[in-house]
C-alpha cells in the first residue's frame, strides 16, 4: 500500500489507474481504524479494481469546543490495518494541504433539509464541514465509488443528496453497522470512555431494539419515544435526540412503512449515535 501525503502524486497515481481502466473504489475516514471502518475497505475490495482509503481529521466539520485536538490520531497503526485489509492507496493529507487558504476563506458546500435537526441541531455547520471535504475528496480522487457507514446514518443521507443535487459522477454505497459482541456501534470516540461508561453505553442499543420491536408490533410512536427518552435518562446518558424518521429522514406519516430510529446520547463528555431500521405496520 502506497501512502501520499500531496495533491500531485496522488492525482497521478489515480490518473494512471484511470488509463488502465480500473475502477476506483474510495472509503474517507478520519482513522484510528477499528473493525467498523475495515468493513467499508472491505466493501470498497468488492465495489473497484483499485481502493483509496483517506485519513484527514477535517477541522472544518468540527464546532468549538468539540474533539479536534483530542481526536486519537494513530497513523502508523491505522496503515497496517488498512494493508491487512487490502487497500492499495492511503491519502493522508496535512490540514493546509487540503485548506491552503485557511479554513474562513474555505469555499462550502451546504445540502439544506437532510443535514437539518439529529446531529445537524445538535452541531451546526458539521454537515457543511462534511459535504465540503467529500466533494474534495471526490474531485481529488475521483471514485467511481464510495463507501460510507450506516452508523453515521444522516451523514450517509447528506451525501446521497448532495451528490444527486450536484449530479456527481459517484455510486454511494451504504455499508451496515459494524458492533461490538454486546451491541454497542463501533466508534472511535468509544476510548474516550471509562470502564463503567464502557459498560453503560450498550443500552443505547438495547433500548433501540426494545423500542423498533415495540414500533413493528404497532405501539404508538409518541409514547414510545419518551418511554425511550426515560430508559436512556435512567441507564445514566443524558440524550441529545431520539426520534423516529421516514428512511429518507422526512416526517413520519400515516404511509410510512420503512423508517429509522436515530438516537444520540451523552455518558460524560462523549457523545455516542446509534440508529435502527423497521418496517412500520
Ligand atoms: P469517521 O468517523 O472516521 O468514519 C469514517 C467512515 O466509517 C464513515 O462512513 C462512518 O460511517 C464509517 N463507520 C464508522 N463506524 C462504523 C461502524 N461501527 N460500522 C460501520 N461503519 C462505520 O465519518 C467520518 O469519519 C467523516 O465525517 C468523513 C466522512 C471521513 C468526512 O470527514
Amino acid at each position: 500500500m502506497r501512502t501520499l501525503r500531496e495533491i500531485p502524486p496522488l492525482r497521478e497515481a489515480l490518473d494512471e489507474c484511470r488509463r488502465r481502466g480500473q475502477r476506483i473504489a474510495l472509503a474517507p475516514t478520519m482513522g484510528n481504524l477499528h473493525d467498523g471502518h475495515l468493513a467499508l475497505i472491505a466493501e470498497a475490495r468488492r465495489q473497484g479494481d483499485v481502493v483509496v482509503a483517506t485519513i484527514f481529521v477535517n477541522p472544518l466539520q468540527f464546532g468549538a469546543g468539540e474533539d479536534l485536538d483530542a481526536y486519537p490520531r494513530t497513523l502508523a497503526e491505522d496503515q497496517a490495518k488498512l494493508e491487512d485489509a487490502g487497500c492499495d492507496l492511503l491519502f493522508a493529507p496535512e490540514t493546509t494541504t487540503v485548506y491552503p487558504r485557511g479554513l474562513e476563506a474555505q469555499t462550502r458546500v451546504c445540502v439544506p433539509e437532510v443535514s437539518e435537526g439529529l446531529c445537524g441541531g445538535d452541531r451546526p455547520g458539521h454537515f457543511d464541514g462534511v459535504a465540503t471535504v467529500v466533494t474534495m475528496l471526490f474531485n481529488l480522487v475521483q471514485p467511481n465509488v464510495a463507501c460510507f457507514g450506516e452508523k453515521d446514518y444522516q451523514q450517509l443521507a447528506v451525501i446521497r443528496r448532495m451528490v444527486d443535487d450536484l449530479h456527481l459522477p459517484v455510486e454511494v454505497v451504504g455499508v451496515p453497522i459494524v458492533r461490538a459482541d454486546d451491541g454497542l456501534a463501533l466508534s472511535s470516540r468509544n476510548g474516550y470512555l471509562d470502564d463503567a461508561q464502557r459498560a453503560t453505553a450498550p443500552a443505547l442499543y438495547r433500548t433501540l431494539c426494545t423500542l423498533r420491536d415495540a414500533l413493528e408490533a404497532g405501539a404508538d410512536p409518541d409514547g414510545t419515544l419518551a418511554e425511550g427518552l426515560a430508559r436512556l435518562r435512567e441507564a445514566g446518558f443524558e440524550p441529545d435526540y431520539l426520534e423516529l424518521r421516514d428512511d429518507d429522514l422526512g416526517p413520519v406519516t400515516a404511509t410510512t412503512r420503512q423508517a429509522v430510529l436515530l438516537a444520540a446520547a451523552r455518558l460524560g463528555p462523549t457523545r455516542l449515535i446509534d440508529n435502527l431500521s423497521l418496517t412500520l405496520p
